[in-house]
């Protein structure tokens, strides 16, 4: 075992074997073993698969999806090589917010299911060896969710300052919103309540008091619930928010953060379960990245790579790659234990805010000309395939996320181009039906009256994309998607290595390299519609050899040490080193 590998195993047991003095000796789980904390980075290769349970598979015919069609589903996800599911929310909601206005944390949204259904769900994906997480919404509530409605009906309910309350309109009351253009304010009056409550999101989405102890306490109980219904971890929504210290007279501009509530509830759960994990959105500046982690990794073991992933589409709009390469390395030190996770397209908005005004009217001008496209001041509201439309782009960019270091996560459809439908409101437009095949409504459902239009039309309808087409040939995206996957599971330096950005003498091309227990890989991207010769200068002593893991073939390295690759227009290729 490599020394990096022990020394963490053997840190995280010292700290485990600490912790057992301090607390109560009937409840300490046994002391874990190395093998085991092995098992307990189980997130740093797996491939998560992002789900909306609403609108991927229906199995009874009412135009909505449900656990029980997506549990139907379950052959196809382990087939694709999915380690992981992500759940979109499911509990209870007025659904607003495509289900992130939650009306009661623990339930399952009677359109969705049962809570039997759920139940079934967890243990058959178990049984597949699938893992589930799933998005943990508790910076706010539906302003429909009993604790709010008691709250704004008097000030004496318990109730009362489990949200955010102002009596004056505070000053800055139109600053700081998360959906510009879309929402006018963070502080709305309440009529009922005689008081302003603040919102960071949309107005029906009241923001809870997360200094008050009685809604952490809450949030474990939260956790806890789901825990023990099988699931192996949380996607904390909106983590700089949730963490933000809010009251009558902040600055929602300049907000200071309560890291410690993270730091608790990553120390609960795994007291719970000892491999679950914390998994956070939170698109903040490289900068101010540590206390997200912790600097000893007691915060989040994982974090959607934000800036990686804005830099990540300049590269791809204008074939340059130094600020992907700096973003990588902007991003690069996080603690032993943490991971990043990286992603092409999401639910959301491409949100490319962090990009300077003439890097992001570059990825506007190639990814998303029209303003319709655009939304929030910031962002794309596309899917992945139509705004790359290069079959070869696109391809590219699914190598790419397979081999950059962190773990990746795909988003429903992605896996076989699905497009978008623009006259959708806001990001309802990459929220379509599923496409599984060319019978009526993609074979998401067999019902009239579908819970959101199927893409039917044009180059992206259900007809030309869909998956039984795709399974059946080869050369599909589908296809290339899950042989990526394969190959990243043949590739355990990607998620557990050391890696390094190398120099290869064009600005075109990106080349990575792992190291692991001995292991050197070597993968290299060319960005460029122009075919590239790049340099490679990896090898070591005794490893000049050069296989391409892509074909098997081998090449030997000159007495230079230098390999120099040919790449074609949009080439890659994965390099295993070897003697
Ligand atoms: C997160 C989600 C987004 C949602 C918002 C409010 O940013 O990704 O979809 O609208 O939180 O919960």
């Amino acid at each position: 075992m490599k020394p990096l590998i022990l020394m963490l195993c053997l840190g995280l047991l010292a700290s485990c074997q600490q912790n057992t003095s301090e607390t109560e000796s009937e409840k300490v789980p046994p002391a874990p073993t190395p093998t085991d904390f092995m098992n307990e980075l189980w997130y740093k290769n797996t491939l998560i698969y992002s789900v909306d349970v609403e609108v991927f598979q229906d199995s009874d015919g009412n135009g909505i999806g449900d656990f029980t069609g997506l549990t139907q589903r379950l052959d196809y996800l382990k087939q694709l090589g999915v380690g992981t599911i992500w759940l979109a929310p499911f509990q209870p909601t007025p659904n607003r917010d495509d289900g992130y206005d939650i009306a009661d944390f623990y339930g399952v949204d009677p359109n969705l299911g049962t809570p039997q259904d759920f139940d079934k769900f967890i243990r058959q994906a178990n049984q597949q060896g699938i893992r589930v997480m799933m998005d943990l919404v508790t910076n706010h509530t539906s302003d429909q969710h009993p604790w709010f409605r008691q709250a704004r009906q008097r000030t004496d309910s318990p109730y009362r300052s489990w949200y955010v309350w102002a009596k004056e309109r505070p000053e800055k009351w139109n600053k700081g919103m998360v959906f510009p253009g879309v929402q006018q304010a963070i502080w709305t009056f309440d009529k009922q309540a005689g008081e302003y409550y603040y919102h960071r999101f949309y107005d029906f989405q009241p923001d809870l008091n997360m200094q008050n102890p009685a809604v952490q306490r809450e949030m474990r109980k939260i956790v806890r619930y789901w825990l023990d219904k099988g699931v192996a971890g949380f996607r904390v929504d909106a983590v700089p928010f949730l963490i933000e210290i809010a009251d009558a007279n902040f600055d929602p501009e300049k907000p200071s953060h309560q890291f410690d509530i993270i730091t608790q509830l990553h120390q609960y759960i795994q007291w719970h379960k000892r491999d679950a994990i914390l998994l956070g959105e939170a698109n903040v500046d490289p900068k101010e990245q540590e206390p997200y982690f912790g600097k000893d990794g007691q915060n989040m073991q994982m974090m959607f790579n934000f800036f990686a992933n804005q830099h990540l589409f300049y590269a791809l709009a204008t074939a340059e790659t130094a600020s992907l390469k700096k973003a990588l390395n902007e991003t690069k030190a996080i603690p032993p234990t943490a991971q990043w996770a990286q992603f092409l397209r999401n639910h959301d908005e491409i949100d490319l805010g962090r990009l300077s005004d003439s890097e992001r009217s570059k990825v506007y001008a190639k990814f998303g000309p029209d303003t319709t496209m655009q939304l929030y001041d910031r962002g794309i509201r596309r899917r992945l395939a139509p705004m790359l439309g290069d079959p070869r782009l696109i391809e590219l960019a699914y190598s790419l996320l397979f081999s950059l270091p962190s773990m990746p996560v795909i988003r429903y459809g992605e896996e076989i181009g699905m497009g978008d439908d623009l006259t959708l409101q806001e990001r309802l437009s990459v929220r379509t039906p599923m496409q599984w095949s060319t019978s009526t409504n993609a074979g998401f459902s067999t019902g009239t009256k579908m819970v959101r239009p199927v893409i039917s039309q044009g180059p992206y309808g259900y007809s030309k994309v869909n998956v039984a087409t795709q399974r059946s040939d080869s050369a599909s995206l589908l296809n290339r998607v899950s042989r990526f996957a394969r190959l990243r599971k043949q590739c355990p330096e990607i998620g557990l290595g050391a890696w390094k950005v190398l120099d290869t003498k064009s600005d075109h091309v990106l080349a990575i390299q792992y190291n692991w227990q001995g292991r050197t890989l070597v993968i290299v991207h060319n960005f460029s519609p122009e075919p590239q010769q790049c340099a490679i200068n990896a090898t070591t002593k005794g490893q000049r050899k050069l296989v391409n893991l892509l074909d098997n073939q081998s090449s030997a390295v000159g007495a230079t040490g230098i390999y120099t690759a040919q790449l074609p227009a949009y080439g890659y290729t994965w390099y295993r080193l070897s003697s």
